[in-house]
Formats: structure tokens, C-alpha cells, sequence
């Protein structure tokens, strides 16, 4: 009896992240106000604020979720998701996922080392292929919600995984990416954040 009625939470829980399909006409006329930040089809020209061009669904869902709760601090969108419903949510994620990402370049003088992490990790360090849970493209993994990180600004990126490393950013289940931020140093984490930025 006691099982069933946890099963049931954990039912209810992680309900949370089943939406229902989103609509990508609706999304658009919703996500006027967020084209001032991450660009009006989802590309960004401003470093700091990320390209949502092309990233997956779930994704977008799950960091929408968790900036509007809190759990995901993001200053700068203070107000912008409050009035939003699990529909609203869903119809964003689904607009911004059917846009086509515009990738950058990397930095020449990061390429070598930049590669070597994303496709190899560093075993010395205990650090994963990044290959493994972002793809080889660095599409990232639509089914689990795994980030797409291909043409990402290096900014942007470089300052996620300074964020997971000081624990600023805590929202990544099991702390998956804090593991690996933690052990990466300055040099590294920009190598690899301006390989992501022309891989694509
Ligand atoms: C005033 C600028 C601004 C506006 C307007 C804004 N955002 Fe953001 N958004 C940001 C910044 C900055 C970040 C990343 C902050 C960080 O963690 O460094 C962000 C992050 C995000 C992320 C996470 C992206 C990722 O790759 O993890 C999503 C999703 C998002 N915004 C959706 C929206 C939506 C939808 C709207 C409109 C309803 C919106 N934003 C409006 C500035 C803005
Ligand atoms: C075990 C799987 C896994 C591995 C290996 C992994 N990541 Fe991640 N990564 C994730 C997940 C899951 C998230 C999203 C966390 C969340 O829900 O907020 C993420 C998020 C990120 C983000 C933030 C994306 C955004 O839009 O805000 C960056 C940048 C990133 N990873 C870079 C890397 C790099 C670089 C490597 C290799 C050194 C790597 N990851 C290896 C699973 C992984």
C-alpha cells in the first residue's frame, strides 16, 4: 500500500515535465518579448544571452520550468515567465526548437585543445567525452533532454560551466555537469566552450 501511494507521487512529480504538445504558431506570438534577448527566431547576437535556436524541446521545457521556480537563477528574465502556463511553456519550447540554429566560429588558437575535450574528454582528469551525452555534432540528446550545445555563443557557454564549477547553476540532475565542471580548469573550460561555438 505505503509503495503505491510513493509510486503515485512520484507519478504525479515528474508529471511536471509532460506537457502538452506545444504549438509553434502560438509559440511565436508568445515570444515577442524574448526576442529582444535571444533574438526573434531564437538567434541571439548578444554573447551572453544563449542562442534557443534549434534546441530541443524537452530541453527548453525543463530550463523554462526551472528559471520561472527559481531553481535555475536567472536574473536578467526576472518577470518574463511569471504569467506563463504549461501551455504558454510548451508552445515557447516548440517554436523555438523548430527554428534553425546559426552557428560561429573557433577561435584558432582553441581548436586543438577545444577538440580534444569535447571528443576525447581528458581520462587523466576523469573526464567524460563530452561526445557521449552531446553527440558528435554537439546536437545533444532530444529523447533525454540532453542540451544541444552545436554553435552555441562561447560566452554563453563558458560561463555555464564556470556556473556548474562554483555551484551557481544547480539545476542539472545529479549533478551531471557540475561533476564535470569541477574538473576542468579555466583554460580548459574556454577551449572548449570556443569549440562549441563552430561546431555545428
Ligand atoms: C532581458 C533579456 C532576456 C529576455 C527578455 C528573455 N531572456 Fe531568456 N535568458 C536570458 C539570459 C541572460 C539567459 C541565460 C542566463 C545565464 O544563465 O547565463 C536566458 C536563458 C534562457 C533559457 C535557457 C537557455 C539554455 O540554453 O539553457 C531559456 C529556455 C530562455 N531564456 C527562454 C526565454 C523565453 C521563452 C523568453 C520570453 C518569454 C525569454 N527567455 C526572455 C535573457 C533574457
Ligand atoms: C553524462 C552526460 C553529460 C556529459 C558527459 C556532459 N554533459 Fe553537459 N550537460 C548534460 C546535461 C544533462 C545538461 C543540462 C542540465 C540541466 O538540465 O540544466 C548539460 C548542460 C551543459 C551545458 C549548458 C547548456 C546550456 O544551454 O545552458 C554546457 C555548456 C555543457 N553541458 C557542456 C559540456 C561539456 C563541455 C562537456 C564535456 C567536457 C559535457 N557537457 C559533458 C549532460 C552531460
Amino acid at each position: 500500500m505505503n509503495k503505491l501511494i510513493i509510486g503515485l507521487v512520484l507519478c504525479l512529480t515528474s508529471s511536471t515535465y509532460l506537457y502538452a504538445a506545444g504549438d509553434v504558431a502560438a509559440g511565436k506570438e508568445k515570444s515577442v518579448a524574448c526576442g529582444a534577448c535571444h533574438g526573434g527566431d531564437g538567434n541571439s547576437e548578444i554573447a551572453n544571452f544563449p542562442k534557443l535556436a534549434g534546441q530541443n524541446y524537452k530541453y527548453l521545457i525543463k530550463q523554462m520550468v526551472d528559471i520561472q521556480s527559481g531553481e535555475r537563477s536567472v536574473p536578467e528574465m526576472a518577470g518574463q515567465l511569471d504569467t506563463k502556463n504549461e501551455q504558454d511553456i510548451a508552445d515557447l519550447a516548440a517554436y523555438f526548437s523548430s527554428k534553425t540554429a546559426i552557428g560561429g566560429k573557433t577561435a584558432a588558437d582553441q581548436l586543438a585543445l577545444g577538440q580534444l575535450i569535447y571528443r576525447a574528454g581528458l581520462p587523466s582528469k576523469q573526464v567524460a567525452a563530452c561526445t557521449a551525452c552531446h553527440g558528435a555534432k554537439g546536437q545533444g540528446l532530444p529523447t533525454a533532454g540532453y542540451p544541444a550545445l552545436s554553435g552555441q555563443h562561447a560566452t554563453y557557454s563558458e560561463k555555464q560551466l564556470m556556473n556548474f564549477r562554483s555551484m551557481t547553476r544547480t539545476n542539472d540532475t545529479n549533478g551531471m555537469m557540475r561533476d564535470i565542471a569541477a574538473r576542468l580548469s579555466d583554460v580548459e573550460i574556454k577551449a572548449v566552450a570556443s569549440y562549441l561555438q563552430g561546431l555545428y
